[in-house]
């Protein structure tokens, strides 16, 4: 029997077997983290599949989290997102909504689900909410549909939702290969959590929500003239990236970390709109971090679509750097990632 046919046999029988309750088996929870992306993935090649124009490489972020509590109800008429535990806004419903038509069609039902999600950390600001986010809600989305997927298929799932969420399906350090099609993109793991303790102290500046998404800045991306470029350049980028890593390269991996970061906000600001994501506070950060390391210190910066700004060190500097940042004018407060784990399944949560 093919598996969707199989997948949707298996739910058949447990929802028969279900009385007036819903089978538990319907619900599951789910935790996945963000990650800080080394080499960014701005732009795509096919929006809707999320084929994206570069390929790209993180880390997955310890310590921040997003559990998503997915329950299908035979008797639901419509699909509900809660986010910390209030129902969402319309576009993030639907967002969420046509992620789970994906996982119905995979499981062959057509159940509507209440999807409960909430994080540890401020979305919206540069710290990968979405990531995180969709992550956990495939994961649990497809355990709640008794779907047993190996992680690539969750990961190829998890970018349909957001993209950088492909890459917090795993743990450690992450590649993302671009491919070309629905079946060729997806992450996969480069090195374990515990391959390298580079600490991720995040200078948060602002908390209010971006005014352009990554969404739209995706499609933004390729009316700056720096983007075709930017692309070109990106193999090379991410091949000594993987090199640094591998080969636990700090200053390697400061290079080109900055490199890609400033090559990304400088399509960013040369767009059609121009997408300015850094505030004052941003840009102060940077020079700090640019002189500290001046004068010898292990830390390097990268900022994503958002004002705040990813300083990351060895873990032997970590304390010092914190309390360089908390200093600065602007810093609200700092948060401190190691390496983190995979998206995973949470039972008995339910
Ligand atoms: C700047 O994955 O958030 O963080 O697919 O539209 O949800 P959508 O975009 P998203 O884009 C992430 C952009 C980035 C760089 C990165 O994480 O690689």
């Amino acid at each position: 029997m093919p598996a969707g046919t199989m997948a949707a046999a298996s739910l058949q029988h447990r929802l028969d077997a279900g009385s007036a309750r819903m089978p538990p088996a319907l619900i599951a929870t789910a935790q996945a983290s963000p990650n800080i992306a080394l080499i960014k993935y701005w732009g795509n090649r096919d929006h809707t599949l999320r084929i994206p124009s570069n390929g790209s490489l993180s880390m997955t972020l310890g310590g921040l989290h997003t559990t998503a509590r997915v329950a299908f109800d035979p008797g639901a008429i419509e699909d509900m997102l809660l986010i910390a535990g209030k129902p969402a806004p319309a576009d993030a419903s639907r967002r969420v909504s046509e992620h789970l038509d994906l996982i119905r069609m995979t499981a062959g039902h057509n159940l509507r689900g209440r999807v409960e999600s909430a994080s540890n950390f401020p979305a919206n600001s540069g710290i990968a909410s979405s990531a995180s986010a969709f992550a956990a809600i495939t994961v649990a989305a497809a355990a709640a549909c008794g779907l047993d997927l190996d992680a690539e298929t969750l990961s190829r799932l998890a970018r349909r939702g957001s993209g950088s969420a492909c890459r917090s399906i795993f743990g450690g350090f992450v590649e993302w290969q671009a491919g070309h099609d629905d079946a060729t993109s997806c992450a996969a793991p480069l090195a374990p959590a515990n391959h390298w303790r580079l600490i991720d102290l995040i200078a948060v500046v602002s908390q209010a929500s971006k005014k352009t998404g990554s969404t739209e800045g995706h499609r933004l991306a390729a009316t700056s003239p720096l983007q075709a470029a930017r692309v070109h350049d990106a193999p090379r980028r991410l091949s000594a990236c993987r090199q640094a890593i591998l080969q636990r390269d700090f200053d390697a991996l400061a290079e080109v970390v900055e490199l890609d970061s400033l090559l990304m906000h400088a399509v960013m600001m040369t767009s059609s709109p121009p997408l300015e994501y850094w505030l004052p506070s941003t840009l102060t950060i940077l020079h700090a971090v640019a002189e500290w390391r001046a004068r010898g210190a292990g830390v390097c910066a990268t900022v994503d679509a958002g004002p705040n700004v990813h300083c990351l060190c060895a873990s032997g500097e970590a304390e010092m750097i914190r309390s360089g940042l908390q200093e600065l004018h602007g810093v609200q407060r700092v948060l401190e990632c190691p390496p983190g784990e995979g998206a995973m399944t949470l039972t008995g949560a339910e």
